[in-house]
């Protein structure tokens, strides 16, 4: 076992008055505290500390305004009805990151430490994780670099800092189908770039088409490959799932998709009840054919924000596709209950996914 963190602990006078449970939103209220650590050269990663929620300081030079060297994570801490507490794949989320830390220059996590870090935070917070059906505590790890100065080169200073929401539906919709948006003209992407990272910029090459989505009534983009605008890629906020003739797939994750973590336990969970998975290349004019064949069952979308989302339809280049009469289909029903019982420990977690909060403590004293 790696040696324990050590955190300072500076816990607020001033608490927040807490939202109400059915009007929490996404990502709009923030607990009282947050953690945080630093990184320079010297002493790479250091003066981990909990720290009342609070504004950045940072030189306008600091390089990640310029060169957006940044990596964030997402994943959920969910409170069951005996008051224990669960994080879904923790160490998953953190071994991402370094891939994503990788892929940018950033130097890597001590995934443990800061599983343990975010354990700590959340024990400070717990009185901030909501219980109310569909809800939870959104957590958001993220890395930037702080060396103010301009050249073009990796940073020599860093912060890595978890802030905690709590939430409700990532999508207005809730569990309602959503309706998405095939970009043809712009790509999110391409093999070889930095599609797989989950880095700032990726999210503000969305921005465009997705307002251009917005403006005629979709939720969301659904992105093709860059090279020829022809095959699947990913939802930027969620990993698609097609169920055609019976078997499910999902476009294959070839260095330009997230290798999201709720899709690796779909494919599982799937797999586990005896439905095959393909992960291969998926044209979007497969799912038209498959449509017009009338194989095109039910299509969904997986992410930690996202969860299961349905899709009711896809809109590509001005031809609507109305998937499952616009209805939520038997398998991504299944697949949400499955899945957030798991999560809020309602039911049996055959994979291990699930890790109490606190639960290894007796463990790291001795
Ligand atoms: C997540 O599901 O945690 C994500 O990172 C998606 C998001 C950009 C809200």
């Amino acid at each position: 076992m790696t040696q324990s963190l050590s955190i300072t602990v500076e816990t607020t006078s001033q608490k927040k008055a807490k939202p109400p449970q059915d009007q929490l939103g996404f990502g709009i209220h923030f607990t009282d505290h947050m953690f945080m650590m630093d990184y320079s050269v010297e002493q790479e990663w250091h003066n981990a500390r909990i720290i009342p929620y609070q504004p950045l300081v940072l030189d306008p030079a600091a390089k990640v305004f310029h060169y957006g060297q940044t990596i964030f994570e997402g994943l959920k801490a969910y409170k069951s009805a005996d008051g224990s507490i669960r994080l879904f794949r923790p160490q998953d989320n953190f071994a991402r990151m370094n891939r994503s830390n990788d892929r940018m220059s950033v130097p890597e996590l001590d995934i443990d430490k800061a599983v343990e870090a975010l354990e700590r935070l959340i024990e400070v917070d717990a009185d901030w994780i909501p219980t109310e059906p569909g809800t939870s505590l959104y957590i958001r790890p993220y890395v930037i670099a702080t060396q103010a100065t301009l050249g073009v080169a990796p940073s020599e200073n860093y912060h890595f800092i978890i802030i905690m929401s709590p939430v409700g539906a990532y999508y207005p919709e809730g569990m309602n189908p959503v309706k998405i948006y095939v970009e043809s003209q712009f790509v999110r992407a391409m093999v070889g770039g930095v599609g797989e990272a989950k880095t700032a910029g990726n999210y503000a090459a969305a921005l465009k088409s997705q307002q251009i989505a917005k403006e005629q009534g979709y939720t969301q983009v659904l992105w093709l490959d860059g090279a020829e605008h022809k095959y699947i890629e990913e939802v930027g906020s969620m990993n698609v799932f097609f169920k055609i003739g019976g078997k499910v797939v999902t476009p294959v994750l070839n260095g330009s998709i997230l290798a999201g973590i709720t899709r690796s336990s779909v494919i599982q969970l799937l797999t586990h009840w005896g439905i095959t998975v393909e992960e291969r290349r998926l044209s979007i004019d497969e799912i038209y054919e498959a449509a017009e064949q009338g194989l095109l069952e039910e299509a969904f979308g997986t992410g930690t924000a996202a969860v299961i989302s349905p899709i009711g339809e896809v809109n590509w280049g001005g031809q609507k596709l109305v998937i499952g009469e616009g209805r939520t289909g038997e398998l991504t029903n299944k697949l949400y209950d499955t899945l957030t019982g798991i999560q809020y420990g309602t039911i049996e977690d055959p994979f291990g996914w699930t890790r109490e909060v606190g639960a290894g403590k007796a463990e790291s004293v001795r």
